[in-house]
Formats: C-alpha cells, structure tokens, sequence
C-alpha cells in the first residue's frame, strides 16, 4: 500500500482566543501544494517505522521520532483498535515536506498512515471504515490532520478541523523557502498570545477574509497575493527574527505575495503564472536566505492511494 499526501500552506490563519482545552478558535484557511510525502505499508510482525529523505530533498529527517511518538505510528495504532486487531505494519515514509516546517508534514504522514492501514486491514468480516471514520480519526490525532485527508483549499474553523472546502480556480504557483531547523507549534501559539498580552490586545474573534475567498473563487493571483494573513507571523518573526529577511527578499524578488507558513519557520511565496515561480525560486537560492527553496502548486487532492 502506498499512500502520497501533500503539505499545505495556511492562506490566512486567524488565531482567536485560547479555549478550556488550551487550543485557539481558529479561521484557518488551508490550501494543499504539491509537496508530497510517500507513505508506504506493509504487513510486518509489530509495528515497525522508518524514515527517509525523498530523492533531491534536503529535509531534515533526523528531527522526525521513529518511535511510538510519531504522528503516523499513532495513527497506526488507533485504526487498529478501531477495527480490533493488532498493528503489525512496517510504515516507511519518504519526506519531502519540510519537518517542524509549519506545512503539516507530521499532520500529512497521519493522514497517509490512517489511509493505508485503513486498506492494508480492510476485511469482507467486518465493516470498513469510511471517509468520515478516517476524519474523526484525523481529528482526534491533530489539528490538521482531517485536511491533509481531504485536501484541495478548504476553511477550517474550531481549532482548525472543521472543514468546509473553498471554491477556487485555476491553480496557484507558490515557492517555498524551508529555514534550517524547526519551531516548535506550542511555542508559536504562546508567543502569540504573549505577544497580545504584553500589547494589552485581546484576542479578536477571527472571520473568514472575504477579498481572500473571492481572490480564490477567481482564480486572482495579485489579489490572493495582497490578501494573505497569518496571525501567528509577528510570533514567528519574535522567536525567528531572520525570517524577515528572507520574506523581504521574495518581496523584492517579485512575490506577489509572502507570509510565513503555520507556525513556521517555512516562507510561502506565491507568484503570478510558472515561469515567474521558477524565476523567484532561482533568485531566492541566490540570495542565500534560506536552507532550501522548493516549488510547488496547489490546490492538489489530499492523502490518495497510488
Ligand atoms: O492539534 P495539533 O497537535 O496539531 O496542535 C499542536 C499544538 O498547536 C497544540 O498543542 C497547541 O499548542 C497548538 N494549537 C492551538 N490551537 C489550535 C491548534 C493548535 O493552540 N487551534
């Protein structure tokens, strides 16, 4: 079994205030790039896991736990106690997708592994699970796991897994500049609200931006550019301060738009047609601003089985 599941980038990402279980009410639109993890299954005697870098990849997998701890182990487990049997899977990822990068790579490799092992333990005996099992599932392993499941450009609200899917047209060219090492998600979300706080700013309720969802629906790049948000940037840019360098040179290198992806520290460009990616992407690895420069489009399907 083989499963491809790509990455996403947040084009906006409005952080509201902290709930009682610690998480923030989110407005979370997320838009999945052609940046794929590969996530193979087979049947093995216990669970095992290994982790590889994807051809011509850079990414640094040595940060990835290889053990129970892992996203994808774990997503592992809860579709073998959902279906009641032991899980005995040989799980081998190949990353492509930055890690702690805030583009959902440990999210994605769930999301493939609640796929596969869903399929690889499919029996006529009982009944499969189906396309909402696997999004409880998600839901119940991370935030962004049920939209790595699904894919394509799609509003979240709750703490991000409420999932409705946008309208959009065409397809949007983005660079991706990856930073050497990762920040940590929890990290970024307190920083936010210590951020907020120290200013004597109380978290605003966040809505949808409706010059993004139309940009979207219209296929816009220049106005999609103008209309990209991230609340968790200023925390970003606190605990990362070279990140403003390197999204002032896609600026000036001619994005059309630039914000930091998720929690970061990954830096999302977009750019008007291909060729003008491909021109900002060689530009961006001249400039030395970032540990590795990727392009991808989007909107592609989530997890799919190869
Ligand atoms: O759900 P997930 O495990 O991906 O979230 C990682 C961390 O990000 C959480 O532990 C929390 O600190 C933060 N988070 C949050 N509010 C959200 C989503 C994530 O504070 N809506």
């Amino acid at each position: 079994m083989r499963v491809r599941v790509p990455a996403k980038v947040n084009l906006q990402l409005g952080v509201g205030p902290i709930r009682e279980d610690g998480y923030h009410d989110l407005v979370n639109v997320f838009h999945a790039v052609s940046l794929f993890d590969e996530l193979t299954a087979e049947p093995a005697d216990g669970l095992e896991l290994a982790v590889e870098a994807a051809p011509y990849s850079r990414v640094a997998i040595g940060r990835v736990p290889t053990d129970a701890r892992n996203l994808a182990a774990r997503a592992a487990v809860l579709v073998a106690s959902r279906l009641g049997v032991e899980p005995r899977v040989r799980l081998r990822i190949r990353k492509a997708i930055p890690v702690a990068g805030g583009m959902a790579g440990g999210s994605a490799d769930a999301a493939a592994a609640l796929v596969a092992c869903a399929r690889l333990w499919d029996d006529r005996e009982r009944p499969a699970l189906s396309r909402d099992d696997l999004m409880e599932m998600g839901a119940e392993l991370g935030s962004d796991v049920p939209f790595a499941l699904l894919g394509g450009t799609a509003i979240g609200v709750g703490r991000g897994e409420r999932l409705t899917p946008a309208l959009t047209r065409g397809t949007f060219h983005w660079v991706f500049a990856a930073a050497d090492g990762g920040l940590s998600t929890p990290a970024v979300y307190a920083e936010c609200d210590r951020l907020r706080d120290a200013a004597g700013e109380s978290a605003p309720r966040p809505s949808v931006a409706e010059d993004l969802m139309t940009a979207l629906a219209t296929g816009d790049a220049k106005a999609l550019g103008a209309a990209l948000a991230n609340d968790l940037q200023p925390a970003a840019l606190e605990l990362r301060p070279s990140l403003a360098r390197t999204l002032n040179a896609g600026r000036d290198l001619g994005a059309i738009g630039a914000l930091v992806s998720g929690s970061g520290p990954t830096c999302a460009f977009l750019a008007e047609t291909d060729e003008d990616a491909a021109d900002l992407a060689v530009a961006l690895d001249g400039a030395g601003v970032a540990e590795q420069i990727v392009r991808a489009q989007g909107p592609v399907p989530g997890a799919t089985v190869l």
